[in-house]
Protein backbone atom coordinates (compact mmCIF):
# COMPACT_ATOMS: atom_id res chain seq x y z
CA UNK A 1 0.00 0.00 0.00
CA UNK A 2 1.27 2.88 -1.38
CA UNK A 3 0.85 5.98 1.35
CA UNK A 4 -0.66 9.49 -0.02
CA UNK A 5 1.17 12.80 0.86
CA UNK A 6 -1.50 14.99 2.80
CA UNK A 7 1.03 17.23 4.93
CA UNK A 8 -0.39 20.34 5.61
CA UNK A 9 -3.35 19.99 2.93
CA UNK A 10 -7.36 20.37 4.44
CA UNK A 11 -7.39 16.72 5.46
CA UNK A 12 -8.57 16.78 8.92
CA UNK A 13 -5.83 14.32 10.23
CA UNK A 14 -2.97 16.03 8.64
CA UNK A 15 -3.67 19.73 8.90
CA UNK A 16 -0.37 20.64 10.34
CA UNK A 17 -1.97 24.13 12.06
CA UNK A 18 -4.65 22.40 13.37
CA UNK A 19 -2.69 19.73 14.75
CA UNK A 20 -0.06 22.11 16.38
CA UNK A 21 -3.14 24.44 18.03
CA UNK A 22 -4.93 21.83 19.00
CA UNK A 23 -2.33 19.07 19.98
CA UNK A 24 1.18 21.16 20.76
CA UNK A 25 2.76 18.89 17.91
CA UNK A 26 5.84 18.93 16.43
CA UNK A 27 6.23 18.98 12.60
CA UNK A 28 7.49 15.64 12.84
CA UNK A 29 4.43 14.29 14.62
CA UNK A 30 2.51 10.84 13.20
CA UNK A 31 -0.66 11.85 13.06
CA UNK A 32 -2.52 8.35 13.69
CA UNK A 33 -5.23 9.27 15.80
CA UNK A 34 -8.32 10.09 13.24
CA UNK A 35 -9.79 6.72 11.76
CA UNK A 36 -9.01 6.95 7.90
CA UNK A 37 -6.81 5.44 5.20
CA UNK A 38 -3.30 7.11 4.83
CA UNK A 39 -3.73 5.35 0.97
CA UNK A 40 -5.72 7.24 -1.69
CA UNK A 41 -9.14 6.32 -2.24
CA UNK A 42 -9.51 3.59 -4.78
CA UNK A 43 -9.31 4.86 -8.85
CA UNK A 44 -12.59 2.88 -9.32
CA UNK A 45 -14.41 5.61 -7.12
CA UNK A 46 -12.82 8.41 -9.22
CA UNK A 47 -14.01 6.93 -12.64
CA UNK A 48 -17.71 7.15 -11.55
CA UNK A 49 -17.78 10.48 -10.37
CA UNK A 50 -15.98 11.08 -13.69
CA UNK A 51 -18.45 9.51 -15.77
CA UNK A 52 -21.04 11.23 -13.83
CA UNK A 53 -19.34 14.73 -15.03
CA UNK A 54 -19.42 13.61 -18.52
CA UNK A 55 -23.35 13.22 -18.48
CA UNK A 56 -22.94 17.43 -18.35
CA UNK A 57 -25.60 18.17 -15.69
CA UNK A 58 -25.68 18.13 -11.97
CA UNK A 59 -28.99 19.24 -11.78
CA UNK A 60 -31.62 18.25 -9.37
CA UNK A 61 -32.35 13.92 -9.71
CA UNK A 62 -33.98 11.18 -8.62
CA UNK A 63 -31.98 7.89 -7.42
CA UNK A 64 -31.83 5.11 -10.04
CA UNK A 65 -32.33 1.77 -9.70
CA UNK A 66 -28.48 1.43 -10.24
CA UNK A 67 -27.90 2.81 -6.49
CA UNK A 68 -30.63 0.07 -4.85
CA UNK A 69 -28.94 -3.04 -7.03
CA UNK A 70 -25.85 -1.63 -5.67
CA UNK A 71 -27.01 -2.51 -2.22
CA UNK A 72 -28.86 -5.83 -2.76
CA UNK A 73 -25.28 -7.14 -4.66
CA UNK A 74 -23.26 -6.08 -1.49
CA UNK A 75 -25.25 -7.75 1.02
CA UNK A 76 -25.53 -10.62 -0.57
CA UNK A 77 -22.57 -11.00 -1.18
CA UNK A 78 -20.44 -8.97 1.58
CA UNK A 79 -23.10 -10.05 4.66
CA UNK A 80 -25.37 -13.31 3.13
CA UNK A 81 -28.20 -11.64 3.33
CA UNK A 82 -31.27 -10.19 0.92
CA UNK A 83 -32.79 -6.98 1.22
CA UNK A 84 -35.22 -5.02 -0.54
CA UNK A 85 -35.33 -1.92 -2.06
CA UNK A 86 -37.75 -0.59 0.40
CA UNK A 87 -35.78 -1.11 3.27
CA UNK A 88 -33.17 1.41 2.29
CA UNK A 89 -33.44 5.22 3.15
CA UNK A 90 -30.43 7.50 1.71
CA UNK A 91 -28.78 9.45 4.36
CA UNK A 92 -25.80 12.30 5.09
CA UNK A 93 -23.86 10.37 7.50
CA UNK A 94 -24.12 7.87 9.96
CA UNK A 95 -24.37 10.86 12.65
CA UNK A 96 -26.51 12.31 11.23
CA UNK A 97 -28.93 9.18 10.92
CA UNK A 98 -28.26 9.01 15.10
CA UNK A 99 -29.43 12.73 15.28
CA UNK A 100 -32.33 12.19 12.90
CA UNK A 101 -33.72 9.29 15.23
CA UNK A 102 -33.39 10.85 18.01
CA UNK A 103 -34.93 13.64 17.24
CA UNK A 104 -38.43 11.69 15.93
CA UNK A 105 -38.16 9.01 18.60
CA UNK A 106 -37.07 10.73 21.43
CA UNK A 107 -37.55 13.97 23.47
CA UNK A 108 -35.69 16.36 25.02
CA UNK A 109 -34.14 14.86 28.25
CA UNK A 110 -34.53 11.63 27.05
CA UNK A 111 -31.97 8.48 28.27
CA UNK A 112 -30.13 7.10 25.58
CA UNK A 113 -28.35 3.74 25.81
CA UNK A 114 -24.59 3.57 24.61
CA UNK A 115 -21.85 1.08 25.35
CA UNK A 116 -18.49 2.74 26.45
CA UNK A 117 -15.96 2.11 24.84
CA UNK A 118 -17.33 4.11 22.61
CA UNK A 119 -16.70 6.67 19.43
CA UNK A 120 -16.69 9.89 21.14
CA UNK A 121 -20.23 10.64 18.57
CA UNK A 122 -21.92 8.17 20.56
CA UNK A 123 -21.26 10.59 23.67
CA UNK A 124 -21.70 13.81 21.65
CA UNK A 125 -24.88 13.22 19.49
CA UNK A 126 -26.90 12.62 22.38
CA UNK A 127 -25.37 16.04 24.08
CA UNK A 128 -26.25 18.09 21.16
CA UNK A 129 -29.27 17.19 21.11
CA UNK A 130 -30.03 17.17 24.50
CA UNK A 131 -30.44 13.89 25.93
CA UNK A 132 -29.08 12.05 28.13
CA UNK A 133 -26.39 9.40 27.61
CA UNK A 134 -26.36 6.31 29.67
CA UNK A 135 -23.29 4.59 29.64
CA UNK A 136 -23.56 0.61 29.93
CA UNK A 137 -19.41 -0.67 30.32
CA UNK A 138 -18.34 -3.25 28.07
CA UNK A 139 -16.32 -5.62 30.28
CA UNK A 140 -12.61 -6.28 29.19
CA UNK A 141 -12.03 -10.00 29.73
CA UNK A 142 -10.10 -12.49 27.31
CA UNK A 143 -8.30 -10.07 25.30
CA UNK A 144 -11.52 -8.47 24.49
CA UNK A 145 -14.47 -6.79 24.98
CA UNK A 146 -17.80 -8.69 26.37
CA UNK A 147 -21.35 -7.39 26.41
CA UNK A 148 -23.20 -6.87 29.88
CA UNK A 149 -26.67 -8.22 29.46
CA UNK A 150 -28.10 -8.43 32.53
CA UNK A 151 -26.45 -4.80 33.22
CA UNK A 152 -28.03 -3.41 29.87
CA UNK A 153 -30.81 -4.80 30.58
CA UNK A 154 -31.30 -3.29 34.03
CA UNK A 155 -30.13 0.22 32.51
CA UNK A 156 -33.12 -0.34 29.87
CA UNK A 157 -35.34 -0.21 33.20
CA UNK A 158 -33.90 1.51 35.33
CA UNK A 159 -33.65 5.05 32.61
CA UNK A 160 -37.21 4.20 30.73
CA UNK A 161 -34.26 3.55 27.72
CA UNK A 162 -36.38 3.38 24.13
CA UNK A 163 -33.07 3.75 21.87
CA UNK A 164 -29.65 1.73 22.16
CA UNK A 165 -26.91 3.20 19.76
CA UNK A 166 -25.15 -0.01 19.57
CA UNK A 167 -21.77 -0.23 17.50
CA UNK A 168 -21.45 -3.52 15.42
CA UNK A 169 -18.52 -4.22 14.66
CA UNK A 170 -16.94 -1.99 18.00
CA UNK A 171 -14.92 0.67 17.30
CA UNK A 172 -12.76 1.01 19.37
CA UNK A 173 -11.17 -2.35 19.51
CA UNK A 174 -13.16 -3.70 16.17
CA UNK A 175 -14.51 -6.19 18.07
CA UNK A 176 -16.89 -8.19 16.38
CA UNK A 177 -20.72 -9.46 17.58
CA UNK A 178 -21.89 -12.94 17.14
CA UNK A 179 -25.56 -13.44 15.65
CA UNK A 180 -26.17 -14.90 18.95
CA UNK A 181 -25.10 -11.93 20.87
CA UNK A 182 -27.18 -9.71 18.92
CA UNK A 183 -29.97 -12.17 19.12
CA UNK A 184 -29.73 -11.39 22.59
CA UNK A 185 -29.62 -7.69 22.52
CA UNK A 186 -32.68 -7.66 20.35
CA UNK A 187 -34.63 -9.77 22.21
CA UNK A 188 -34.13 -7.43 25.37
CA UNK A 189 -34.88 -4.36 23.45
CA UNK A 190 -38.31 -6.02 21.96
CA UNK A 191 -39.09 -6.96 25.51
CA UNK A 192 -39.21 -3.28 26.81
CA UNK A 193 -40.11 -1.42 23.53
CA UNK A 194 -36.30 -0.35 22.38
CA UNK A 195 -35.12 0.72 19.35
CA UNK A 196 -31.97 -0.97 18.68
CA UNK A 197 -29.51 1.17 16.15
CA UNK A 198 -26.63 -0.60 14.53
CA UNK A 199 -23.78 1.24 13.24
CA UNK A 200 -22.16 -0.94 11.07
CA UNK A 201 -20.09 1.31 9.17
CA UNK A 202 -16.73 -0.85 10.21
CA UNK A 203 -18.40 -3.82 8.93
CA UNK A 204 -17.65 -3.57 5.21
CA UNK A 205 -14.30 -4.40 5.92
CA UNK A 206 -14.95 -8.23 6.69
CA UNK A 207 -16.52 -10.42 4.91
CA UNK A 208 -19.80 -12.51 6.62
CA UNK A 209 -17.67 -15.38 5.87
CA UNK A 210 -14.76 -13.78 8.53
CA UNK A 211 -17.94 -13.66 10.88
CA UNK A 212 -19.95 -10.38 10.61
CA UNK A 213 -23.25 -10.30 11.22
CA UNK A 214 -25.66 -7.68 10.44
CA UNK A 215 -28.52 -6.82 12.92
CA UNK A 216 -30.79 -7.33 10.10
CA UNK A 217 -30.08 -10.87 10.57
CA UNK A 218 -31.83 -11.18 14.11
CA UNK A 219 -34.55 -13.23 14.01
CA UNK A 220 -37.79 -12.05 12.43
CA UNK A 221 -40.02 -11.41 15.87
CA UNK A 222 -37.62 -8.56 16.47
CA UNK A 223 -37.27 -6.99 12.65
CA UNK A 224 -39.98 -3.78 13.94
CA UNK A 225 -36.82 -3.09 16.93
CA UNK A 226 -33.82 -2.94 14.75
CA UNK A 227 -32.57 -0.61 12.19
CA UNK A 228 -28.89 -0.11 10.67
CA UNK A 229 -26.87 3.16 10.36
CA UNK A 230 -23.78 2.69 7.38
CA UNK A 231 -22.01 4.04 5.00
CA UNK A 232 -19.33 2.81 2.41
CA UNK A 233 -16.80 5.90 3.89
CA UNK A 234 -14.92 3.75 6.51
CA UNK A 235 -13.78 1.08 3.82
CA UNK A 236 -13.19 2.77 0.53
CA UNK A 237 -11.83 6.21 2.59
CA UNK A 238 -14.80 8.80 0.99
CA UNK A 239 -15.78 10.28 4.67
CA UNK A 240 -15.81 13.39 2.93
CA UNK A 241 -18.39 12.94 0.67
CA UNK A 242 -21.32 12.95 3.58
CA UNK A 243 -23.41 10.17 2.24
CA UNK A 244 -24.51 6.75 4.20
CA UNK A 245 -27.97 5.22 4.52
CA UNK A 246 -30.51 3.25 7.09
CA UNK A 247 -31.72 -0.19 6.26
CA UNK A 248 -34.38 -1.74 8.45
CA UNK A 249 -37.43 -3.85 7.79
CA UNK A 250 -39.46 -1.44 9.82
CA UNK A 251 -41.02 0.36 7.02
CA UNK A 252 -42.95 2.68 8.92
CA UNK A 253 -39.72 3.81 11.14
CA UNK A 254 -37.91 4.19 7.54
CA UNK A 255 -41.09 6.92 6.83
CA UNK A 256 -40.44 8.72 9.96
CA UNK A 257 -37.27 9.20 9.51
CA UNK A 258 -37.56 10.29 5.95
CA UNK A 259 -40.32 12.81 7.05
CA UNK A 260 -37.55 14.13 9.32
CA UNK A 261 -34.87 14.49 6.53
CA UNK A 262 -37.49 16.12 4.63
CA UNK A 263 -38.79 18.52 7.41
CA UNK A 264 -35.42 20.15 7.94
CA UNK A 265 -34.99 20.02 3.91
CA UNK A 266 -32.55 17.33 3.49
CA UNK A 267 -35.07 15.08 1.15
CA UNK A 268 -33.04 14.80 -1.51
CA UNK A 269 -29.84 13.41 -2.58
CA UNK A 270 -26.08 14.35 -3.17
CA UNK A 271 -25.69 13.32 -6.59
CA UNK A 272 -21.93 12.57 -6.31
CA UNK A 273 -22.98 10.49 -2.61
CA UNK A 274 -25.37 8.44 -4.44
CA UNK A 275 -22.46 7.38 -7.61
CA UNK A 276 -19.55 6.77 -4.90
CA UNK A 277 -21.57 4.33 -3.27
CA UNK A 278 -22.70 2.81 -6.33
CA UNK A 279 -18.87 2.55 -7.13
CA UNK A 280 -17.98 1.04 -3.95
CA UNK A 281 -20.82 -1.95 -3.51
CA UNK A 282 -19.62 -3.64 -6.81
CA UNK A 283 -17.13 -6.48 -7.54
CA UNK A 284 -14.28 -3.78 -7.56
CA UNK A 285 -15.05 -2.76 -4.45
CA UNK A 286 -15.33 -6.67 -2.97
CA UNK A 287 -11.88 -7.03 -4.19
CA UNK A 288 -10.41 -3.63 -3.04
CA UNK A 289 -12.09 -4.85 0.40
CA UNK A 290 -10.55 -7.83 0.66
CA UNK A 291 -7.04 -6.31 -0.35
CA UNK A 292 -7.56 -3.77 2.89
CA UNK A 293 -8.26 -6.74 4.87
CA UNK A 294 -5.25 -8.15 3.80
CA UNK A 295 -3.02 -5.56 4.66
CA UNK A 296 -4.41 -4.54 7.91
CA UNK A 297 -4.53 -8.10 9.22
CA UNK A 298 -0.18 -7.83 8.10
CA UNK A 299 -0.12 -4.72 10.17
CA UNK A 300 -1.81 -6.05 13.03
CA UNK A 301 0.20 -9.22 13.22
CA UNK A 302 3.57 -6.80 12.79
CA UNK A 303 1.96 -5.02 15.37
CA UNK A 304 2.00 -8.20 17.90
CA UNK A 305 5.08 -9.37 16.98
CA UNK A 306 7.21 -6.12 17.19
CA UNK A 307 5.58 -5.94 20.92
CA UNK A 308 6.66 -9.39 21.58
CA UNK A 309 9.76 -9.17 20.52
CA UNK A 310 10.42 -6.01 22.74
CA UNK A 311 9.43 -7.27 25.67
CA UNK A 312 7.68 -3.87 25.82
CA UNK A 313 4.72 -3.97 29.25
CA UNK A 314 1.61 -3.96 26.05
CA UNK A 315 -0.45 -6.25 25.23
CA UNK A 316 -2.61 -5.80 21.79
CA UNK A 317 -5.97 -7.01 21.73
CA UNK A 318 -7.43 -9.23 19.40
CA UNK A 319 -8.48 -7.43 16.22
CA UNK A 320 -11.74 -9.15 13.97
CA UNK A 321 -13.00 -6.09 12.20
CA UNK A 322 -11.67 -2.81 10.97
CA UNK A 323 -8.24 -1.36 11.01
CA UNK A 324 -7.87 0.16 14.42
CA UNK A 325 -6.55 -2.12 16.82
CA UNK A 326 -6.36 -1.24 20.64
CA UNK A 327 -3.25 -2.01 23.01
CA UNK A 328 -3.58 -2.55 26.71
CA UNK A 329 -0.87 -0.35 28.89
CA UNK A 330 0.80 -2.67 31.80
CA UNK A 331 0.95 0.37 33.64
CA UNK A 332 -1.35 1.87 36.57
CA UNK A 333 -4.14 3.63 35.50
CA UNK A 334 -3.07 6.75 37.13
CA UNK A 335 -0.38 6.94 34.71
CA UNK A 336 -2.51 7.36 31.67
CA UNK A 337 -1.97 11.32 31.02
CA UNK A 338 1.66 10.99 32.10
CA UNK A 339 2.09 8.92 28.95
CA UNK A 340 -0.24 10.74 26.99
CA UNK A 341 2.35 13.74 27.31
CA UNK A 342 5.48 10.89 26.40
CA UNK A 343 3.75 10.15 22.88
CA UNK A 344 3.48 13.64 21.92
CA UNK A 345 7.11 14.04 23.03
CA UNK A 346 7.77 11.52 20.97
CA UNK A 347 6.41 12.76 17.99
CA UNK A 348 3.06 9.98 17.88
CA UNK A 349 -0.40 11.46 18.17
CA UNK A 350 -3.14 8.73 18.74
CA UNK A 351 -6.12 8.33 21.07
CA UNK A 352 -6.20 6.45 24.48
CA UNK A 353 -8.85 4.65 26.50
CA UNK A 354 -10.12 7.39 28.26
CA UNK A 355 -11.16 9.45 24.87
CA UNK A 356 -13.39 6.38 24.39
CA UNK A 357 -15.05 7.30 27.53
CA UNK A 358 -13.36 4.37 29.23
CA UNK A 359 -11.93 5.16 32.36
CA UNK A 360 -11.39 1.52 33.94
CA UNK A 361 -8.79 0.57 31.49
CA UNK A 362 -5.46 2.09 30.22
CA UNK A 363 -4.89 1.39 26.22
CA UNK A 364 -4.63 3.53 22.79
CA UNK A 365 -5.86 2.74 19.46
CA UNK A 366 -3.51 2.38 16.41
CA UNK A 367 -5.20 3.13 13.19
CA UNK A 368 -3.35 0.26 10.93
CA UNK A 369 -4.26 1.58 7.54
CA UNK A 370 -1.03 2.65 6.38
CA UNK A 371 1.58 1.65 4.76
CA UNK A 372 4.25 -1.00 6.50
CA UNK A 373 7.32 1.88 6.83
CA UNK A 374 4.56 4.14 9.08
CA UNK A 375 3.56 1.23 11.43
CA UNK A 376 7.22 0.15 11.74
CA UNK A 377 8.05 3.98 12.67
CA UNK A 378 5.29 4.13 14.91
CA UNK A 379 6.37 1.02 16.78
CA UNK A 380 9.71 2.60 16.97
CA UNK A 381 8.32 5.74 18.59
CA UNK A 382 5.73 3.47 21.43
CA UNK A 383 9.16 1.81 21.83
CA UNK A 384 11.22 4.60 22.81
CA UNK A 385 8.36 5.41 25.31
CA UNK A 386 8.31 2.58 27.26
CA UNK A 387 11.79 1.65 27.35
CA UNK A 388 13.25 4.80 28.89
C1 LIG B 1 -18.26 3.85 14.54
C2 LIG B 1 -18.32 4.96 13.53
N1 LIG B 1 -19.50 5.37 13.06
C3 LIG B 1 -19.60 6.34 12.12
C4 LIG B 1 -18.48 6.98 11.63
C5 LIG B 1 -18.60 8.00 10.55
O1 LIG B 1 -19.84 8.55 10.54
P1 LIG B 1 -20.30 9.63 9.44
O2 LIG B 1 -20.91 8.86 8.33
O3 LIG B 1 -21.29 10.47 10.18
O4 LIG B 1 -19.07 10.36 9.01
C6 LIG B 1 -17.22 6.60 12.12
C7 LIG B 1 -16.02 7.30 11.67
O5 LIG B 1 -14.92 7.12 12.13
C8 LIG B 1 -17.14 5.56 13.07
O6 LIG B 1 -15.97 5.12 13.53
Amino acid sequence: MEKLDRKNSYDRKWNMEHLREKYHVEDNVIPNHVADFDYPTPEFIFDQIKERCNFKSLSYFSVDEEFYDAFKFWYKEMKNIEIEKGWINYSYGVFFSMAAILNTKTNIGDSILINTPCYSPFVRVCLLNDRKPIMNKLILKNNKYELDLYQIEKDIIENNIKLFLFCNPLNPTGRLWTLEELNAIASICKKHNVILVSDEVHGDLVSYKEGFNTVLKTNEEYKNNVIVFSSATKAFNIGGMSSSYMISKNIDLLKELWSYQEKIWLGNSNVFGVEVMKAAYTQKGIEWSKEMSVHHNNMFELTKKFVEENDLPLKVLDLHAGFCVSVVVEKHLSELEKYKKEFIKNGLLVRFSNEFYDYDNFWFRIILSTDEKTIKEILERIKKVFKK
